[in-house]
């Protein structure tokens, strides 16, 4: 016999919703919150944090019973979730709250190793199951890593409020637990969260709210989207999988493929047509190839200048740009055959200030990727968007955000 299955798919939820009233479930909708280390007012050439972030968006999680509370970044760039444990002793390595699986009645240690290099950083450790807490559902039995080290995570780290671990949002072959582990609950906590019929759809929106509110500004929802958060019509991209040499196709992140970009008369194609590029919300800044970063920052201006970490340096009147940067969207990998979208976002919001010794600058909020796998759509780009990642579908929804500040960031 089947599972049950909901009633509709959260596509169709969104798209019906929008021609005929349908009832829609209730779904909790989770305030997220917005860290900034303040940016504009700090040195981003010093900052190796998760993905060289300044930013990050964050979720309170209870672990245990009783729960012990730790706020994680939300990740759509990977699929696991770890929190620091009790071995990792040092400061520098683990400054914020510790796991401390003895306190918790209900931990179960798996003794599977757990070993995950992300971009920047590293992690070591075990995977577990427990409890978990998550924007008030309760998950009786899920997978999660503590790690007794943690590498180049962040290079002053803080207690509070930074992030102190994370929790992956990526699809289920991502998940380096699911891959050795059948067991329930070892698939990412979204759908532990659906099997144990906690929400009825397998998705969730993100709304990633105003950069200017430092706590709670993003909206998480679990299930399905909020349609108070977005304008307009919602446009599905496919997913794209990674393609084993044995023709086995595999979804491992959420990547959409991309035909070229845009900015004014000037456009810029990517030497492989169409190519994946991963929505990644724990990546603050935008990875494109070197060859259209260049190109891109020397047509906006002839004042260019590369600073270190592959930082591009613009002047700051660029924030009265009137410029839009075109994403060229693509379904299919087979041309012509492709159905084609576009998304566009101010230039504006992608001139970063940075406030040094009195002096301002700007910098581009793109930079050059170091490798073909790693071009990423980060939050410069996705907080210019409403997202809905549809994991039954393998699709990701993309409409306009209502955001009330749809502006450059501020001059310090
Ligand atoms: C789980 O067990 C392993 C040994 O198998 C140990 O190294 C690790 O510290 C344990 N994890 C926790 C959180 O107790
Ligand atoms: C940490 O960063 C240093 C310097 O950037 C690098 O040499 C080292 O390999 C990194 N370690 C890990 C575990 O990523
Ligand atoms: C979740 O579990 C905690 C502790 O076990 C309990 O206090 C809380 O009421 C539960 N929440 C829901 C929504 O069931
Ligand atoms: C947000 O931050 C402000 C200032 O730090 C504080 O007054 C306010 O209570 C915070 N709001 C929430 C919901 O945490
Ligand atoms: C959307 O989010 C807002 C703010 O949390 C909430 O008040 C509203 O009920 C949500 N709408 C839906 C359809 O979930
Ligand atoms: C780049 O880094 C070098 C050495 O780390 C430093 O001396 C220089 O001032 C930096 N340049 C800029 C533009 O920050
Ligand atoms: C943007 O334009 C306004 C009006 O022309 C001007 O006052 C302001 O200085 C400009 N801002 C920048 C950063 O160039
Ligand atoms: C992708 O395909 C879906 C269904 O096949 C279609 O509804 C949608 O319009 C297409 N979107 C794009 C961006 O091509
Ligand atoms: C920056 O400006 C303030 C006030 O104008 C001054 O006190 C300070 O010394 C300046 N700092 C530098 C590094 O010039």
């Amino acid at each position: 016999m089947k599972s049950v299955k909901a009633f509709v798919s959260c596509l169709l939820l969104v798209i019906a919703a929008n021609s005929f009233p349908i009832s829609s479930p209730q779904l909790k909708n989770i305030p997220l919150r917005h860290l900034s280390t303040g940016l504009g007012k700090r040195d981003i050439h010093g900052q190796t944090l998760y993905h060289e972030q300044p930013l990050a968006y964050l979720i309170d999680v209870g672990i245990g019973t009783p729960p012990q509370y730790f706020t994680l970044t939300v990740d759509t760039g990977s699929s696991d979730m770890w929190v620091p444990s009790t071995a990792c002793s040092t400061y520098s390595e683990c400054p914020g709250p510790k796991f401390d699986a003895r306190k918790s009645s209900t931990f179960v240690n798996s003794s599977i190793p757990f070993n995950i290099v992300y971009a920047v950083g590293a992690e070591k450790g075990t995977y577990g199951f427990d409890r978990i807490q998550i924007g008030g559902y309760n998950i009786t039995k899920q997978s999660f890593a503590t790690a007794d080290t943690a590498r180049n995570n962040t290079e002053q780290p803080k207690p509070t409020p930074y992030t102190q671990g994370i929790v992956g949002f990526g699809p289920y072959d991502g998940s380096s637990m699911a891959l050795i582990s059948e067991q329930h609950g070892s698939k990412p906590f979204i759908y532990t969260l659906h099997q144990d019929g906690h929400i009825p759809n397998l998705c969730f929106g993100l709304h990633l709210g105003s950069i200017y509110n430092q706590n709670y500004s993003g909206l998480l929802t679990l299930g399905g989207a909020n349609k108070s958060m977005f304008h307009g019509e919602m446009d599905f991209i496919k997913v794209a999988p990674y393609e084993s040499l044995d023709g086995e196709k595999r979804y491992m992140s959420w990547n959409a493929l991309i035909n070229s970009f845009a900015v004014g008369d000037n456009t810029y194609k990517l030497d492989k047509d169409p190519t994946p590029f991963t929505l990644d919300t724990g990546a603050s800044f935008s990875y494109l190839p070197d060859s259209i970063v260049k190109t891109m920052v020397t047509k906006l201006s002839a004042e260019a200048q590369l600073g270190n970490n592959s930082i591009w340096y613009l002047p700051c009147s660029l924030l009265n740009s009137t410029k839009t940067l075109d994403i060229h969207f693509t379904n299919s990998t087979k041309r012509p055959v492709s159905s084609k979208s576009t998304y566009s976002i101010p230039v504006s919001s992608l001139i970063l200030p940075k406030y040094d010794d009195n002096i301002t600058s700007c910098f581009f909020g793109i930079i050059s990727a170091k490798s073909m796998d790693q071009y990423i759509l980060g939050l410069t780009i996705l907080r210019h968007m409403y997202l809905l990642f549809d994991l039954e579908e393998m699709s990701i929804g993309i409409a306009k955000p209502v955001l009330k500040d749809f502006q450059p960031y501020p001059l310090p």
